[in-house]
């Protein structure tokens, strides 16, 4: 049995965790949320030592592999926050992987085709069992080449920043415009650039840019284009 699979790509801040989240509740798919799977092994190898904060160490790529496959990752959804927990080697890990510090770990560590490779049949996994909505960089290039809806959702840097400026400050938090914006090119321009599935459309997906639109306007484009897809909603 194939169940269908709709992937929504595109670099961190662009809304595609609201969009996926709403489809996946909408259609009752599956949610994957790829970024946590390459955040957690991020985290590990920070905490054991592989990976600098300021990317300047070299990474050993051989203990990197290692440290990843040893790990038991497993997804519950969570209907109270909206999000995905993480499971790993029977732990719940919490908040602490979602945070810009962590996502600089994972982006260091998802240029590794090993590490990808490693991390691949979990992902795929995940549409063997029912529809899924499949979120990250190369959920339509690599992981789903097959999938029924490929969506790259994108959105200028300084749009991206924005926003997460506005999530510092709602949440009585400082923020840096300039600092987060650094953060951002720096992180795009690592995943984007990377010899191994880096960030980009796939050739037959639909590119919607979201700077000037809310999370509603997106969710339905994305709608739309995946009933003109076959989706049934
Ligand atoms: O989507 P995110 O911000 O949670 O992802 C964190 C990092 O993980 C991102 O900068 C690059 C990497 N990543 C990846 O290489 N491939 C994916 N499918 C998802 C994330």
């Amino acid at each position: 049995m194939r169940y269908p699979v709709i992937c929504i790509d595109g670099p961190s801040g662009a809304g595609k965790g609201t969009v996926t989240w709403r489809l996946a509740q909408a259609l009752n798919y599956q949610l994957l949320d790829s970024g946590a799977l390459y955040r957690i092994v991020g985290l590990k190898a920070y905490e054991a030592g592989l990976v600098s904060a300021d990317a300047s160490q070299p990474i050993d790529e051989n203990a990197l592999l290692v440290l990843t496959q040893s790990l038991d990752i497993s997804f519950v959804p969570n209907n109270d926050s909206g999000r995905v927990d993480i499971v790993v080697n029977g732990e719940a890990v919490g908040e602490q992987v979602r945070n810009e510090t962590v996502g600089g770990y994972a982006s260091q560590i998802a240029v590794f085709s090993q590490v990808r490779q490693a991390l691949l049949k979990l992902q795929q996994d995940m549409a063997t069992r029912s529809g899924l909505v499949a979120d990250g960089r190369d959920m339509g290039t690599v992981v789903f080449p097959d999938a029924d809806v490929k969506v790259f959702l994108t959105a200028s840097a300084e749009a991206r920043a924005q926003r997460r400026v506005a999530q510092l400050l709602n949440n009585h938090q400082a923020a840096d415009f300039d600092a987060i914006l650094a953060t951002i090119k720096a992180r795009d321009a690592r995943d984007e650039n990377r010899a191994t599935a880096p960030s980009k459309p796939a050739a037959d997906a639909l590119v919607i840019d979201s700077s000037t639109l809310d999370a509603s306007a997106v969710y339905e484009q994305v709608k739309a284009y995946c009933q003109k897809q076959g989706i049934c909603f």
